[in-house]
């Protein structure tokens, strides 16, 4: 039945939008994409915008690639559906012997999930039972970063964080514990002078959790290469490799969450070998089939497998869409689109001039900074650039979504706006993209940041 509140719409009567203020639409119209084209969508009135978010963080090829959309519909007239539970289908076999290739150094066992979220669940019930099976059964906490995002079921908002997501579903899962993140711009001032020795600093307050809770109760610490909330933190440098020696040296897991990092975001298959370092385990989901159909995957390495794999041992854990025929035959159609058009070069021969086309945009007495790495930027904005100055609650929603997210969209920009951390823009458009699209970019950023100036 329909709703007789003024304004509402067929969209608002019955389908509840994620991460959404329903009431936001009780009186304007639902923003509603349908078609897509390269790095273009339209919304159901014809007008184009520039998806500089790749719907999210997920288009890789680009949107409207026919190959995609027909290696699924040969698929699923082959084979539409069948498990992975103890049997298999030629793509999931093809796919995690191929990610397998891909994959750095012995991470060779592919345990597929349908999303991000997914995944990190696989990762945790994996590091836990890793250490039941190898007699350390008190190792099960985890460390992960401040304002970091890993998903929203309950093991993975757990592992979440930022306490505004969590807060209406407390308790959560004990055990998770945070420490801080790489931004750089906001280092602690006797640090923020030198990038590396902030990088080690925040490398050590992972050592420090660990022993603070005991290093026999801590079995993973989840990071992401370039932390995604709070606007794309990359590692300072050195970061990863003392992560690495401090997860040797108290056998805790180095899980490499790269739900949004892997598949060329950063010009790499896999964020890990942007950085180069070697984790235990990846998570990945999103640019694994560009968005043409879901599936996450966890891939493991030889170390970690080895105990799961003899007698009656078992890793009782796995979901029904798990391994999707028709999203693993989607997947090797995607590699096969990122080799013939070498969308991992295009990342690497464009990052520098992406970057320096955002630079630009310091000019502007709002942009603070502008940081990322590959094809995944943030620009933050601030109320004084020389003092560093946040903006005040009421300020951030007056600005940022009050007016920012909307007048970007209206200026034919798709990207994102963001408070989960201090504000910042977000854009991380398709892998196919280039410099007219930056160029398309910056002048609509250039536009409505100027506008959002002068009404503060
Ligand atoms: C780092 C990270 N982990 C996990 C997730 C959750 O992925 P999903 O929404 O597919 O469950 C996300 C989603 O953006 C993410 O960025």
């Amino acid at each position: 039945m329909s709703s007789a509140v003024s304004g509402s719409s067929k969209a608002t009567d019955h389908l509840w939008m994620h991460f959404t203020r329903m009431s936001s639409y009780d009186t304007a119209p639902v923003p509603t994409i349908e078609r897509g084209e390269g790095a273009y969508i339209f919304d159901t009135n014809g007008k184009r915008y520039l998806d500089a978010l790749s719907g999210l963080f997920t288009v890789q090829a680009g949107h409207g690639r026919v190959e995609l959309a027909e290696a699924a519909a040969e698929q699923a007239k082959k084979l539409a559906y069948f498990p992975i539970w103890s049997y298999a289908h030629p793509a999931a076999i093809e796919l995690a012997d191929r990610l397998a290739a891909l994959a750095p150094g012995d991470l060779n066992k592919v345990f597929f999930s349908t999303g991000g979220a997914e995944s990190v669940e696989t990762a945790w019930k994996v590091a836990k039972q890793f250490y039941k099976l190898t007699g350390k059964p008190g190792k099960h906490k985890v460390i992960s970063r401040a304002i970091a995002y890993h998903g929203t079921t309950q093991g993975a908002l757990s592992i979440t964080g930022i306490p505004p997501f969590k807060e209406a579903f407390e308790p959560l899962m004990g055990g998770t514990f945070r420490v801080p993140n790489t931004n750089f711009y906001r280092a602690p001032e006797h640090l923020a002078d030198d990038e590396k020795a902030f990088g080690l600093w925040a490398a050590n307050r992972i050592e420090e959790a660990i022993l603070h809770e005991g290093p026999d109760t801590v079995c993973a610490v989840f990071l992401e290469p370039v932390q995604n909330a709070g606007g794309c933190f990359p590692p300072p440098p050195g970061y990863f490799q003392r992560v690495r020696e401090i997860c040797d040296e108290y056998d805790v897991l180095l899980v490499s969450d790269e739900t949004i990092c892997a598949y060329g975001r950063l010009g790499t298959m896999f964020g890990a070998q942007k950085f180069d370092y070697q984790p235990d385990i990846i998570t990945t989901a999103k640019g694994l089939t560009s968005g043409y159909s879901p599936l996450g995957a966890a891939i493991i390495s030889d170390r970690i497998y080895e105990p799961f794999g003899k007698g009656n041992t078992m890793f009782g854990h796995g979901y029904t869409f798990g391994g999707h025929p028709v999203s693993c035959a989607v997947a090797l159609a995607n590699l096969d689109l990122f080799e013939r058009e070498d969308l991992l070069g295009n990342v690497l021969r464009n990052e520098n001039p992406f970057r320096q086309t955002l630079e630009k945009l310091y000019d502007l007495p709002i942009v603070g900074n502008v940081r990322g790495d590959g094809y995944f930027y943030g620009i933050e904005i601030v109320k004084d650039k020389a003092t560093k100055e946040t903006f005040s609650a009421d300020e951030s929603e007056r600005v940022l979504r009050g007016f920012l997210s909307k007048a970007l969209f209206d200026a034919g920009l798709y990207c994102r706006a963001d408070d989960r951390g201090d504000p910042v823009i977000q854009v991380a458009p398709p892998l196919i993209c280039d410099q007219s699209h930056f160029d398309e970019m910056e002048q609509i950023l250039r536009d409505v940041l100027t506008r959002a100036w002068q009404l503060l």
